[in-house]
């Protein structure tokens, strides 16, 4: 099942990440870990940095990348991993990957490809958009995709706006991985906060599995933990099953 951990807030949750990111980096020697962007995982990579772990061996791929931004643009998703992960947690940046965007036509087979030859990936760290997406997968997104370009939903466009100067500025067309490329990961990490989360994430963990609701294919997965806040778990009908699961397992 989902493990779904219930934490107070995204300083916690960032703790309780950082714990299971490390264990998970400590299965191989040249672990590979999948990082997401987005303002979710920001405790983490923090929590993470704290930990002062030599890490310049890992391997990483991001989840995405706009497509149609200038090259070195602040918001390209290569620049943020490159602030918001690399620097801070002193990754070697020839290790860590993001879709190249330069390439869309052959670019998301070779990113496939380039996840495979890494031996594949460890621990596939994830946001979850409210209209359900994880990557770039929109509603509607095949549970079994591959990485590919695909559109932006408006909902997307919208949310993310807030990091560019207007809506317009905001890319229509992405890279993402896929839905299968994300399932093939060996243990899956989403991470939701926020009250404006809260429906979403049950239909994520709770609802049908469903391309409606592409987080849901979370619920195929063999080793997937789910880390919210107080906020985003309050419209889970079994959270007082996971609580006591949660400390059954621990
Ligand atoms: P957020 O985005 O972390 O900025 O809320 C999550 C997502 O869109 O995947």
């Amino acid at each position: 099942m989902t493990r779904v951990m219930i934490v107070e807030d995204a300083e916690a949750a960032g703790e309780a990440a950082a714990e299971l990111i490390q264990a998970a980096l400590a299965t191989r020697p040249e672990p590979v870990l999948g990082i997401a962007t987005g303002s979710t995982p920001l405790t983490s990579w923090a929590a993470l940095a704290r930990r002062r772990l030599e890490l310049g061996r890992v391997r990483a791929f991001a989840l995405d990348e706009y497509l149609g931004l200038a090259p070195g643009h602040p918001q390209s998703y290569r620049a943020v991993v490159d602030r918001e992960i690399v620097r801070p947690l002193g990754l070697d940046p020839e290790r860590v990957q993001t879709p190249d965007a330069a390439d869309p036509v052959h670019g998301p087979a070779r990113y496939e490809e380039a996840i495979a030859a890494a031996g594949g990936i460890d621990l596939q760290l994830l946001g979850i958009g409210r209209n359900g997406h994880i990557g770039f997968n929109e509603p509607g997104s095949s549970l079994a995709s591959a990485t590919r370009v695909a559109l932006l939903s408006e909902e997307t466009r919208r949310d993310n706006a807030r990091f560019f100067g207007s809506l317009d500025e905001v890319p229509t067309r992405c890279i993402t991985q896929g839905i299968g490329t994300i399932r093939r990961a060996r243990r899956l990490l989403l991470l939701a906060f926020g009250e404006h989360k809260a429906t979403v994430v049950a239909a994520a963990v709770e609802g049908a599995v469903s391309a409606s609701v592409p987080a849901s294919a979370i619920q195929l997965h063999p080793d997937a933990t789910v880390i919210v806040d107080e906020a985003a778990a309050s419209g889970l009908v079994y959270s007082a099953y996971y609580r006591a699961s949660w400390l059954e397992t621990a």
